[in-house]
């Protein structure tokens, strides 16, 4: 609690009790410090380093595991209907998705959990802050450290995210935070992972990737815009300066950047004749169009791991996200959600581009292909090791280990 009430502290003050709450140890028995770097002028002042709290830190075996949580949909608990199952699996409700993560806590005792996005379903929604409280109970029961940010369907119409934000931002085991407040969305904010020796160890990178870019693009959906992107650019190049080396980091998103799109495209094998993976309609088309791609640019950075079953939804138009992280050359991967369907991870310069496959029973999916969540773990030396959790009638297999 005492250091809860610092983060209204004037912002010296409040990093001096960051230091003080960040050496208590990795208790997770209080409520965590919370303060996004703040832009104290206005004007060319750069944004400073991400923020370090005393739960973010690895633990002795070195690990630090990160389940993220992708399009869970939560709507109205046990009255809200499932989609995409099998006859036998009824019935079901969104309580299914709370058992459902209840069990993946279970089996992998993740240090962190990320939700994000399309974390809760707005259209007919009742109560959309009481859906988001009732998806996030399982980890403010278990005293697990989350954080989240939105997608397109947490407020549609509405311009709800404050509301969600703040109303997050009071759950005791939340980490989420509102970010700089002139930057386009809520929840942009960026954390490091400290190693057993107290350095920073890994960044995590969390930005809202908004909804629909309804005026000046209208029909797409909205892209991480310019100043996000500087925003993370100038995080990342304080977090160098702070720690004397550029320190590797993950990215969370919601909607894929459409580099998703060329990178599935120019990590096709030559011969595609026979690829189980996707459906006729969308990778059928992308095979045509890409071939062209491939053959242009020779572009080939990898094979992809996991599967391509719907098109990569993205903005139409690039806000620059992609180019900047390559870089900058600190980025290993980004973890976005949006395509449910889409479960892979695939290579471009040098960055891992990674779905985390649907997770919510309330959202459209795949009949008999099992709701799933990735797993990242984080170690000192810089590698991250992924895979997939399934929700294979209570088997919880694991898939498509790797390790970069
Ligand atoms: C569920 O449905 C019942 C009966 O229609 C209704 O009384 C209740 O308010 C609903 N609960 C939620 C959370 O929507
Ligand atoms: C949902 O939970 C009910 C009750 O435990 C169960 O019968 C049903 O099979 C579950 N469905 C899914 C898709 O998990
Ligand atoms: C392409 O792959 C298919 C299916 O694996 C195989 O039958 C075919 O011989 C391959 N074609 C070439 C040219 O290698
Ligand atoms: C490709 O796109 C066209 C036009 O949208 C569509 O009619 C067709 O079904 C798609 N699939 C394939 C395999 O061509
Ligand atoms: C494509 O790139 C590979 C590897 O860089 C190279 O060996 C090959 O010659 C290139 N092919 C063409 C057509 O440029
Ligand atoms: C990142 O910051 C550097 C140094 O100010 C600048 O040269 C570069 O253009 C920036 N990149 C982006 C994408 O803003
Ligand atoms: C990093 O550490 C992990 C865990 O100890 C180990 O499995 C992996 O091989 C190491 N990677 C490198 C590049 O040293």
């Amino acid at each position: 609690m005492a250091c809860k009430q610092t983060s209204l502290l004037l912002a010296v003050a409040a990093l001096a009790a960051l230091a003080v709450c960040a050496s208590a140890g990795s208790s997770y028995t209080r409520s965590p410090p919370r303060r996004s770097p703040p832009r104290m002028h206005a004007g060319p002042e750069p944004y400073g380093p991400p923020m370090t709290n005393a739960w973010l830190k690895m633990p002795a075996n070195g690990r630090f595991r990160v389940l993220q949580v992708a399009d869970v949909h939560y709507q109205n608990g046990a009255n809200t209907t499932c989609q995409d199952i099998l006859p036998e699996q009824n019935p079901c409700s969104d309580l299914n998705s709370t058992a459902l993560l209840e069990a993946m806590i279970k089996k992998e005792q993740p240090n962190l959990v990320v939700f994000t996005g399309d974390n809760v379903w707005y259209p007919d929604n009742v109560d959309i802050v009481a859906a988001q409280t009732a998806l996030t109970k399982p980890l403010n029961d278990a005293g697990i450290p989350y954080m989240l940010t939105f997608g397109n369907h947490d407020c549609e119409a509405e311009d709800c995210r404050s509301k969600l934000i703040e109303a997050d931002m009071k759950q005791p085991y939340s980490l989420t935070v509102s970010g700089p407040k002139e930057l386009h969305g809520k929840g942009n904010y960026a954390y490091t992972v400290m190693g057993p020796d107290g350095r920073a160890a890994f960044a995590l990178y969390v930005m809202d990737g908004g909804a629909y870019l309804k005026t000046e693009f209208p029909g797409s959906y909205d892209f991480i815009h310019p100043d996000q992107v500087q925003w993370y650019n100038e995080t990342s190049m304080a977090l160098e300066k702070a720690a004397g080396r550029k320190v590797p980091g993950i990215a969370f998103t919601h909607i894929p950047m459409p580099e998703y799109d060329s990178a599935f495209v120019c990590n096709l094998p030559a011969n595609t004749t026979g690829i189980s993976i996707g459906t006729e309609n969308d990778f059928g088309n992308k095979s045509k169009s890409g071939m062209g791609k491939v053959l242009a640019n020779n572009c080939t950075f990898g094979s992809t791991t996991g599967v391509f079953q719907e098109g990569v939804y993205s903005a139409n138009v690039n806000g620059g996200l992609f180019s900047a992280m390559a870089l900058r050359g600190d980025i290993k991967m980004v973890n976005v959600g949006h395509d449910h369907v889409n479960d892979f991870c695939t290579p471009f310069y040098g960055i891992q581009l990674c779905y985390g496959g649907g997770f919510g029973y309330h959202a459209y999916g795949k009949a008999g292909w099992p709701r799933r969540a990735r797993t990242m773990d984080l170690y000192a030396n810089g590698t991250v090791h992924t895979y997939k959790t399934l929700d294979s009638w209570g088997a919880y297999a694991e898939i498509d280990h790797q390790s970069f």
